[in-house]
């Protein structure tokens, strides 16, 4: 059987591929929530946890989904139902495609105001963190959550940021700007980190990241790691599988896939290194929650030399980071709109755009005007993370598990993946069995979470 759809444009070569999924993979979730997620959730407990969940979940199903992308060849509802009809099941596993699109654009939505944070703070830290005390930081922060306008305005910044690019096409700006920008991050993180060793107290930091306390493993904390474990590397939200549509037949999907996770979480952990340090050492408090980077980053900068430049870098970096990721949430809306209703690129782009910016002033109301409102004892914010994060990724997650060990023909796998002997059976197995069970057991304990 063959895809009907017309030919697809192809990432230029496997490094194309690997870079621009880096580039979704590194974003806020590795600079921004890891930190705060770990400094709310027990430090090693979840960091270890968060680990392991890549190592038995997310590392196969990023191979698992990529495969899936290369092999429908379309957006993420159309491969699933290419694949379905390949495999003689029904057309209702497109389901796979819905949830992933829709769960993206809801993603975007809070993602773009914490983007917007990035922004101010990148314009704050072009002016100069001033050396004030410690609790001077915290205080500018909270400024900025009080001021709705403020948000709001860098929010539509950075959603226009994001429009641009997307109606351009993904490959020739996105692509480029990573190749520099990436490798830059990656170097600033480890002077952060050298920063950190002398100044600050590493040692405190990596007890806090890697001495595991058994008692401290819940089912908050299992459910919040796991959860982070699909959010960082980009999984169930139809982007892997877009990006893998593009991908030539020619790339071999595990050892790309090592890469990218490899890179995602060296990212994740020198952040967390480096934040922690400072944390400890000024005496901060490692649960500050989201605006845990914000208060304690500009206060390092301030003290350290060369702290202004080194400051303004760093945060153009995040928000570079930060865009990279937003257009590959943006990007399988905009193949649905294209490919079932025949819109133009221009009309998906400025129909999607519209929705998340609205959602969006909305999550920056929940922080101010309207932190009164709580749907599940939840305020906007945190109630669209945790239904996209801890909810629709794993159930896509597992779906996505079920369809490809479970529903596809296991020679189509075979041959898709490129994996052979007992490389296959081990990959094979883990998708069939270890990651469906243990994001069906972590799920349960949603129930018991919320309720
Ligand atoms: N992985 C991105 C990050 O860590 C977020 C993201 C989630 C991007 C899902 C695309 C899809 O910031």
């Amino acid at each position: 059987m063959k895809n009907t759809q017309a030919p697809r444009a192809h990432w230029s070569s496997r490094w194309a591929f690997i870079l621009v999924t880096i580039g979704s993979a590194v974003g806020l979730g590795n600079i921004w929530k890891f930190p705060y997620m770990t400094g709310s959730n027990g430090g090693s407990a979840f960091v270890l946890i968060y680990l392991a969940c890549i190592v038995g979940i997310g590392v196969p199903l990023l191979m698992a989904e990529t495969m899936l992308g290369r092999r429908g060849q379309a957006s993420p509802v159309a491969s699933m139902r290419f694949l379905a009809d390949e495999a003689g099941a029904a057309g209702l596993w497109q389901i796979i495609g819905y949830i992933g699109i829709v769960g993206a654009l809801l993603i975007l939505s809070f993602y773009s105001v914490v983007a917007g944070w990035v922004l101010e703070y990148t314009w704050r830290a072009a002016a100069g963190f001033r050396a004030l005390p410690k609790e001077a930081f915290g205080e500018a922060f909270g400024a900025l959550l009080a001021d709705p306008l403020r948000m709001i305005a860098w929010h539509t910044v950075f959603m226009a940021m994001c429009a641009i690019v997307v109606l351009g096409g993904v490959t020739a700006g996105i692509e480029r700007a990573n190749k520099i920008m990436m490798p830059a991050l990656f170097a600033i993180l480890l002077g952060l980190l050298g920063y950190g060793a002398v100044a600050a107290d590493l040692p405190a930091s990596f007890r806090f990241l890697f001495h595991f306390d058994p008692a401290a493993v819940n089912r908050q904390v299992l459910l919040a790691a796991m959860g982070h474990a699909f959010f960082t590397l980009s999984l169930g939200m139809g982007a892997i599988i877009t990006y893998g549509s593009y991908l030539g037949r020619d790339v071999s999907i595990p050892r790309t896939c090592l890469y990218i996770a490899g890179a995602d979480t060296l990212v994740a952990l020198l952040a967390g290194l480096s934040i922690f340090a400072i944390v400890f050492a000024q005496g901060l408090e490692p649960a500050a929650g989201p605006g845990l980077i914000l208060q304690t980053l500009p206060l390092a900068f301030s003290q350290m030399p060369g702290g202004h430049a080194v400051g303004v870098l760093f945060f153009v970096l995040v928000v570079f980071a930060a865009w990279s990721s937003a257009i590959s949430l943006l990007e399988p809306g905009v193949t649905l709109l294209t490919e079932r209703l025949a819109m133009t690129r221009r009309a998906a782009v400025l129909v999607l755009c519209l929705g998340v910016w609205l959602l969006g002033v909305a999550v920056a109301l929940s922080f101010n005007e309207w932190s009164a409102f709580k749907v599940f004892g939840l305020g906007i914010f945190d109630l669209l993370d945790t239904l996209t994060t801890k909810m629709m990724m794993p159930l896509a997650g597992f779906l996505i598990a079920i369809f490809t060990a479970w529903v596809m023909k296991r020679a189509h796998v075979e041959q898709e993946i490129g994996l052979r002997g007992s490389h296959f059976t081990l990959w094979f197995n883990v998708v069939r069995y270890l990651s469906p069970v243990a994001i069906f057991v972590i799920f349960l304990n949603v129930i018991g979470v919320i309720g």
